[in-house]
């Protein structure tokens, strides 16, 4: 079954302690810390002092999303905390160079892509990273619709980890809420990311129905 990903950025930050707490006593295992520098994305975010603060209260995995022209830098900061760090491919680096940076520091490396990039452009990465995010939103805010077309590369990546015999998860952010969930998790996604579906409201009943409705897509194939 997929995994649920809470998303921070839709959280309460005057309480954010308070927030993460009760998604973790929820359910979560994987914290979603999306980091952007007012380039790459039109919006600023947070950043290294709330990944080592996650991190030092709680017992729960960081994934770290860089939506930042410069993922290089303080690479080594993201990697001591996060489990994950997944980079854009739309970035102005040469991907593949961060990406095997990122193994060697220790995270495991992740490739993201923009609703308009198709998968074929990050083939030839497929065999480097740990991790593929695809993006059904615009990268920059949360709250937005989900772009339908979009959540299709995700059979298409099932099918190419199958065909090579690769062993990368694959995640879908953006645009997920309870009435798209289940038909979300159908497609075959290992990670579901969620930021306002989770943190809108009472955070105990948004994981537990967002949770039910995956399961139930599950078992009712
Ligand atoms: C968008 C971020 C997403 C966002 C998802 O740039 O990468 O992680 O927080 O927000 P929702 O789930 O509200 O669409
Ligand atoms: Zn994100």
């Amino acid at each position: 079954m997929a995994e649920l990903s809470a998303s921070i950025l839709a959280a309460d930050l005057l309480n954010l302690e308070r927030d993460i707490g009760e998604a973790i006593r929820s359910g979560i295992k994987w914290i979603h810390l999306d980091v952007m520098d007012g380039h790459f994305v039109p919006n600023l975010t947070m950043g290294i002092p709330f990944g080592y603060a996650i991190n030092k209260k709680f017992d729960v995995n960081i994934e770290s999303h860089m939506m930042v022209d410069n993922p290089d830098m303080y690479l080594d900061k993201y990697c001591s905390f996060s489990k994950l760090v997944t980079i854009h491919y739309e970035s102005p680096v040469q991907t593949i160079r961060v990406l095997k940076e990122i193994e060697k520091k220790g995270a495991m490396p992740g490739i993201s892509i923009n609703p308009k990039t198709p998968v074929s452009s990050i083939e030839p990465l497929l065999q480097s990273v740990k991790y593929v995010l695809v993006m059904t939103v615009e990268p920059g805010f949360s709250g937005q619709e989900l772009i339908e077309e979009a959540a299709l590369k995700i059979p298409h990546l099932n099918e190419y980890r199958k065909r090579n015999n690769l062993d990368f998860l694959i995640g879908i952010d953006g645009g997920i809420k309870k009435e798209n969930i289940s038909r979300i998790a159908a497609l075959g996604p290992d990670i579901i990311v969620s930021a306002s579906a989770i943190f809108s409201g009472n955070i105990e009943e948004n994981i537990n129905s967002l949770r039910s409705c995956i399961k139930e897509r599950k078992n009712g194939q």
